[in-house]
């Protein structure tokens, strides 16, 4: 079992020939929504793939909140652990897409900012099964504390991603196995400008020395991911593929990432299939519905194709 805790959000998706300047308005298309946030689409990313996996977070009591939670629910996803508030939305991403796929995205959190620390320890029994625990920096900080704390007092494979970047104190860093930014949020967390695979080194072993036990993998979008453990510190490439829509590839590497480690594998075994997950991902529109399959990983592995993946959405 694999417990992820963090965000519900419904994605509302705009596309536009460039994104506007500041005062200005401009004229988009396709309008669509979809469930996403970075904890939904992590939970989801691991059921695509077989794992079995728990959800907790915050949703409101509305037609969001029950589509975004029947959406996990379809997969199977054990949802004891999601709440649900009478008093406030649930969380909304407005993500304006531009013709070459990059993105913006703003989020108003709503019920996600209402998770607290007792929603988290009323679940203690959860992570006491979970052979891995993630967290992102999407819902409450108290939440994020209370998870890392716990998982690593359970034993469990503590992993956050600090998504979207938020100051995170070296404590938090040292309950941590794994710490899996990406370029943008490994260089506010070290104060080291990642601009490649050579800063990505750098601001990689900021964050295992500053944990002290932690392993790092820094997501480098098209270019794959930069890994530091004991074992290996080294680049992994991405795979190659024409990206229409990165929102979620970032998730589904890590979903996959984390899977393939409970599973027995080594950090740049999962890693490969990470990024070959997170390639399909970005050649699909949406956030969860863009996340392969198993199968459809494995295809695309065997297929040898050879680098984008780490995924910055
Ligand atoms: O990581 C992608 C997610 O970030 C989107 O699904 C959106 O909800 C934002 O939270």
């Amino acid at each position: 079992m694999i417990t992820v805790v963090g965000s519900f959000n419904m994605d509302l998706f705009i596309e536009v020939p460039r994104f506007p300047a500041p005062g200005e308005a401009i004229h988009g298309r396709n309008f669509r929504r979809a469930p996403g946030g970075k904890g939904a689409n992590q939970a989801y990313a691991v059921a695509r793939l077989g794992h079995p996996v728990a959800m907790i977070g915050a949703v409101g009591a509305d037609a969001f909140g029950e589509e975004m939670v029947a959406n996990l629910a379809a997969l199977g996803v054990d949802l004891e652990g999601v709440v649900r508030r009478a008093d406030i939305a649930s969380g909304t991403a407005m993500i304006v897409l531009d013709a070459t796929g990059q993105n913006q995205i703003v989020v108003a959190n709503g019920a996600n900012d209402t998770l607290t620390a007792g929603d988290i320890r009323r679940m203690a029994a959860l992570f006491q099964k979970s052979r891995a625990i993630i967290t992102q920096l999407e819902t409450t900080a108290q939440a994020a504390e209370a998870t890392l704390r716990l998982a690593r007092a359970a034993g469990a494979l503590t992993v956050l991603n600090p998504a979207p970047f938020a100051p995170v104190p070296d404590e938090w860093l040292s309950w941590c196995d794994w710490i899996i930014p990406n370029e943008g949020e490994a260089s506010k967390l070290s104060g080291i400008e990642v601009t490649g695979r050579a800063t990505a080194a750098a601001a990689a072993r900021n964050l295992q020395t500053r944990s002290g036990r932690a392993r790092v993998a820094v997501t480098l979008g098209a270019d794959g991911v930069w890994l530091d453990t004991p074992e290996f510190a080294g680049h992994i490439p991405g795979v190659r593929v024409q990206a229409v829509d990165t929102v979620g590839a970032g998730d589904t590497f890590i979903g996959a990432f984390v899977t393939r480690l409970v599973e027995g594998a080594e950090a740049r075994e999962a890693a490969r299939f990470a990024c070959a997950a997170a390639a399909i991902a970005v050649t699909r529109r949406g956030a969860q519905a863009s996340i392969p399959t198993r199968a459809e990983v494995e295809t695309q592995m065997s297929s040898g194709g050879a680098a984008n993946g780490g995924g910055k959405g």
